[in-house]
């Protein structure tokens, strides 16, 4: 049985001082939806978001993943005015090259001018003089990673970093090829994919990074858009007397140290029970139970 701790213990970046809660908080889901365009305005209810955001701090939430494209600046902008100013341990993640269209699309943005102003939006919208870490995200195909180089958004990247404007880099939708060339050009603290129960193309990418020391950090952690629906994983969740979510943040956590997890939520209580998942423990029998989520159809 691997002894889950609260908040799963934590982690450091590599070459950082920036020690986090293996279970941080994605913001995603505060902004708001209208008709088709998902994460787009303003929440139905900001004081909601405002007091997920305050009781995930308060309960020691110390990683948070945001983006200046969710809303577009509606999140940031939330997570400024629930926060500010700012816990000296929080760390707060974004990402840029991504710029949204009127209709709600996800439009690539890697030009100079492009990055360059998505790194002060954040500023802006955040209210601070740096960015913690800014993982750039790859985008030769929105939904998965796709090979192609990403040598010029980073160089642009690490251009903004020596400026003192980006503490840290990591990366986002991007393949060990992609991960090998960026990480000859600048250091890379936390890659950010496609992972969950479900979803498992990145199970040999997770134990490389491990060896090297960098976080590996799943996106749609329960599923994202389409929550996980599995009987396998209801039936666990019921033997252990804890909720699907709950066992599928728990699984994410004994997966590998370096893993450390974002769920999002719009929901205190939602919030409450996903922090709750690091002190479920997860027996071998479960674990072998669980592994076979991957193979459903
Ligand atoms: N790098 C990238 O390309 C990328 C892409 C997508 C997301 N992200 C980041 O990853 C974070 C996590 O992903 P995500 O928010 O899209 O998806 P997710 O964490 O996998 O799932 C969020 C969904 O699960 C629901 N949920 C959360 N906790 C629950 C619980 N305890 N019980 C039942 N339902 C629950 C949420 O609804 P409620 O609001 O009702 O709780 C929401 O519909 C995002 O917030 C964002 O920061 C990054």
């Amino acid at each position: 049985m691997i002894e889950q701790t609260h908040l799963g213990g934590n982690f450091t970046l590599p070459g950082t001082a920036m020690t986090l809660n293996r279970v941080g908080y994605g913001a995603m889901q505060l902004a708001g939806r209208d008709g088709n365009k998902l994460v787009w305005g303003p929440p139905r209810d900001v004081e909601a978001a405002t007091s997920v955001l305050r009781e995930g701090v308060a309960s020691g939430v110390n990683h948070i993943d945001t983006a200046d494209f969710y809303g577009p600046h509606v999140t940031n902008q939330i997570i400024r005015k629930a926060l500010s100013p700012y816990p000296d341990d929080l760390v707060i993640v974004t990402k840029v090259s991504v710029r949204r269209g009127e209709d709600g699309s996800w439009i690539p943005a890697f030009s100079r001018e492009e990055l360059t102003a998505a790194i002060h939006d954040n500023l802006r919208n955040l209210g601070r003089d740096a960015l913690d870490v800014v993982n750039l995200r790859s985008m030769f195909s929105i939904h998965e990673p796709k090979e192609g180089s990403i040598e010029a958004p980073l160089r642009i990247l690490a251009e903004l970093q020596q400026k003192g404007l980006v503490r840290h880099i990591g990366l986002s939708n991007v393949t060990r090829t992609q991960i090998a060339e960026a990480r000859a050009i600048v250091p890379i603290v936390c890659v950010q994919n496609h992972y969950n129960l479900a979803h498992r193309a990145d199970d040999g990418l997770i134990d490389d990074l491990a060896r090297d020391g960098i976080a590996y950090v799943p996106f749609f952690p329960l599923g994202g858009f389409n929550p996980l629906q599995s009987t396998k994983l209801s039936d666990v969740a019921a033997r252990l007397g804890a909720t699907p979510m709950q066992v599928a943040l728990a699984w994410l956590l004994q997966r590998s140290p370096n893993v450390l997890v974002i769920p999002g939520t719009s929901s205190v209580e939602h919030l409450r029970e996903n922090l709750e998942s690091s002190t479920l423990q997860l027996s071998p029998e479960v674990i072998a139970a669980l592994e076979g989520i991957a193979g459903e159809a």
